[in-house]
């Protein structure tokens, strides 16, 4: 068991034993009360943050956490008017654990909601679970296809993007470019398939040709072989999806290989995204699609960096934002209905219609509970995914195979 479960663990015994004093005082003294004010009295909302902290993920799960705690405290520290109290598991970024990881949230702690997570195939794990239970879970990165798509579900909400989401604006940019050929390049598991498959559609309407798509094991990072692939191909461009650790080691690689400056590199903008501090110039030049990016220079992103970089004396990355607007989201579900979560209906009705404010812009939910939203074209310069212009303009995904 881990530090975070034994101190889960001991928070719930404490908070069980808190509350059954409260309660007992309360009957002792009115008599009878209605439930919520007995909740109210004695619990605090109870958020199951479930993400990677250790691992190739764990600068994701960092900012996400941070940038969740950030809507939470600039709220004052409460939700609908109650305070938050955190049960956090490490997922290791482990799809084989996903079930049971999820349990320790929903059955033994009884969180209100689940904050979670990064890996498309922990969330794959985590849907069975949620689905069974009820339990309100919004998604804050995990692009999964499927969990706005045939899983869909009224208790599931997500405030990042699905997979195709990010790749299927590329095959514009590139054919606006003059790339009629590309190699795609990823891990092999569901995020770097979906994001694969989105490209391809993409770029096969705008009469590009996908030549080769090359796989790693997730979460290997030994790309040379594929590199030297690559080279012989010739391709008019190299898409890839890599997030985190893996990526910058991507970015250097490439490099290192001498494809930088000969065939030009694109990806999903978690290619870039919170890794450029790490690679040098490796990533100056590379083209990307993605939900957010530097400079985009609103009242609402200024403000968000600024309290950001107080706070945690770090620049925020996309992760970040997702993590923020899941707090933002669960805020206005839980304003609705003034805190008491047995309003579950009048709840999920006030998220599905919020309209949130978020340093990416505004944006709103589709049926399936995914955000509609402007993918931007981001150019590496500097340090920088600078914004070039919006690649795709309010894009929704298709959300096949959801019935709600
Ligand atoms: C995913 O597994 O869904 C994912 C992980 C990191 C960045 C983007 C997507």
């Amino acid at each position: 068991m881990s530090e975070n479960d034994k101190q889960g663990l001991k928070r719930r015994g404490f908070l069980q034993s808190s509350a059954a004093i409260a309660v007992t005082a309360a009957i002792g003294t009115l008599g009878t009360l209605a439930p919520f004010s007995l909740a109210q009295a004695a619990d605090k909302i109870k958020v199951g943050l479930m993400l990677p902290y250790t691992g190739t993920y764990a600068g994701l799960g960092n900012a996400i956490t941070n940038g969740f705690k950030l809507a939470v405290e600039e709220r004052g520290g409460k939700l609908g008017g109650r305070e938050i109290e955190y049960f956090v598991v490490d997922d290791e970024s482990n799809p084989a654990k996903a079930p049971e990881n999820s349990n320790k949230l929903v059955q033994r702690d009884k969180v209100d909601v689940v904050i979670g997570t990064v890996h498309s195939g922990v969330a794959m794990g985590m849907a069975k679970v949620i689905r069974e239970s009820g339990t309100l879970w919004i998604n804050p990165n995990a692009g999964a296809d499927q969990v706005t798509g045939p899983l869909c579900a009224p208790n599931i909400f997500r405030t990042s993007f699905s997979n195709w989401q990010t790749t299927y604006a590329l095959g514009k940019v590139l054919k606006a470019e003059g790339r009629k050929t590309a190699v795609f390049i990823t891990w092999k598991y569901a995020a770097g398939e979906q994001m694969m498959a989105g490209f391809k559609e993409g770029f096969e309407k705008e009469g590009g040709k996908l030549v080769k798509e090359l796989y790693v094991p997730f979460p290997q990072v030994e790309f040379q072989a594929l590199l030297t692939e690559i080279a012989s191909i010739k391709p008019d461009a190299v898409v890839a999806f890599f997030a985190g650790g893996g990526a910058a080691k991507f970015l250097k690689d490439y490099q290192a290989a001498g494809l930088k400056g000969k065939i030009p590199l694109y990806g999903s903008g978690f290619l870039t995204d919170g890794v450029l501090e790490a690679v040098g110039d490796a990533g100056e030049g590379v083209e990307t699609t993605l939900h957010y990016a530097d400079g985009l220079n609103t009242k609402k992103d200024n403000a968000f960096r600024l309290a950001y970089a107080k706070t945690y004396k770090l620049q925020p990355d996309v992760y970040a934002v997702q993590g923020y607007d899941a707090g933002q989201l669960l805020a206005a579900g839980l304003d609705a209905v003034k805190g008491d979560v047995s309003k579950k209906a009048a709840m999920i009705k006030a998220m599905e219609n919020a309209k949130i404010d978020s340093p990416r812009g505004p944006f709103t939910l589709s049926k399936a509970h995914n955000p509609v939203q402007d993918m931007y074209l981001r150019k590496v310069v500097g340090k920088e995914s600078k914004v070039q212009g919006v690649a795709w303009k309010a894009l929704a995904d298709p959300a096949r195979g959801c019935k709600q």
